[in-house]
């Protein structure tokens, strides 16, 4: 019988992770199955141990789970601890392993697909919610020279500063984001603003000289915020169907113990998205 994986969240029915790791699977002839699963949500739990019990591997989990996930897992890598959430389970002899493969997909993303080099990079990261604490510690990990958190909750933007634990990382309001001199060489957007179809309420002076403003939201069209930040004269633009990608080749690698190429994985869903535009 094939190894089962899935995707767990509430909503899932939107998840692009079973046709992504269908690709990965094909791709490597690796025997599995990766299927979509709907929690209640007051029934994470009840509905994995559910999955495990039936024989299932391993797990992606996504919205609103990840920190349920963090929590229930017996054993953490040390990205998940970074990141305070678990995007990736795998069921082993000795415990459910809890890991978190969204910064590392981030990184690849930017450095593999796009040749954005992170060393010695001025970063200012929008946002400091779940996600930009998922990928905090990779961009410092990855070298960056300086990274501002800037967030509308002034407050949040600077405990998550704090939790850096660095000397590179501060914290500030929207209001506060000061280019001093030399612009920045790379604005990310963690905020989930793009929901709505909203950019962060930042200065358009920012973006002007940027090299990249990258979102790690995507969609069928540009971003609100990747025309925002072209509109300031951010030389350009990317959304985050890419981090998509490499976050599931990196759990796919997790589980499995082999890396799929991404690149044609990613052209295939740009397709998909352009002919839903
Ligand atoms: P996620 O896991 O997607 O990061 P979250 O933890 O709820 O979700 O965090 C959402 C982030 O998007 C926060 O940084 C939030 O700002 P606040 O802390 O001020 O709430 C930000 N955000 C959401 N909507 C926004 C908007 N319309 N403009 C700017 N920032 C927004």
């Amino acid at each position: 019988m094939s190894d089962r994986y899935a995707v767990v969240g509430n909503p899932v029915a939107h998840s692009r992770s079973p046709s992504i790791h269908a690709q990965f699977a094909q791709q490597t002839g690796q025997d599995l199955v990766y299927e979509r699963l709907f929690a209640p949500l007051d029934g994470f739990v009840d509905t994995v141990e559910r999955f495990r019990a039936a024989g299932g591997r391993g797990l992606n989990v996504t919205v609103p789970f990840k920190l349920e996930a963090f929590a229930w897992s017996t054993r953490r890598t040390a990205r998940a601890l970074a990141a305070g959430a678990v995007n990736t389970l795998s069921f082993r002899d000795d415990g459910v392993h809890g890991d978190n493969t969204d910064g590392a997909g981030l990184v690849r993303d930017l450095e593999g697909r796009l040749g954005f080099v992170l060393a010695g990079a001025r970063v200012l990261m929008l946002g400091a919610g779940g996600a930009a604490r998922g990928v905090l510690a990779p961009l410092l990990g990855a070298g960056v020279e300086r990274l501002v958190i800037a967030n509308r909750t002034v407050s949040r933007a600077l405990e998550l500063a704090a939790l850096a634990r660095d000397a590179r990382a501060s914290g500030c309001g929207f209001d506060a984001v000061r280019v001093d001199g030399a612009p920045f060489d790379l604005v990310l957007n963690a905020t989930s603003a793009g929901l709505d179809d909203a950019a962060p309420q930042v200065e358009r002076l920012v973006y002007d000289g940027v090299r990249l403003a990258y979102d790690m939201l995507y969609g069928a069209r540009p971003t609100a915020f990747m025309r925002e930040a072209a509109a300031g004269g951010c030389a350009a633009v990317s959304d985050g169907l890419g981090m998509l990608v490499e976050q599931a080749a990196e759990s796919f690698f997790v589980w499995r113990g082999i890396r799929p190429q991404t690149g044609p994985v990613h052209s295939r869903l740009r397709e998909e998205l352009g002919a839903q535009a």
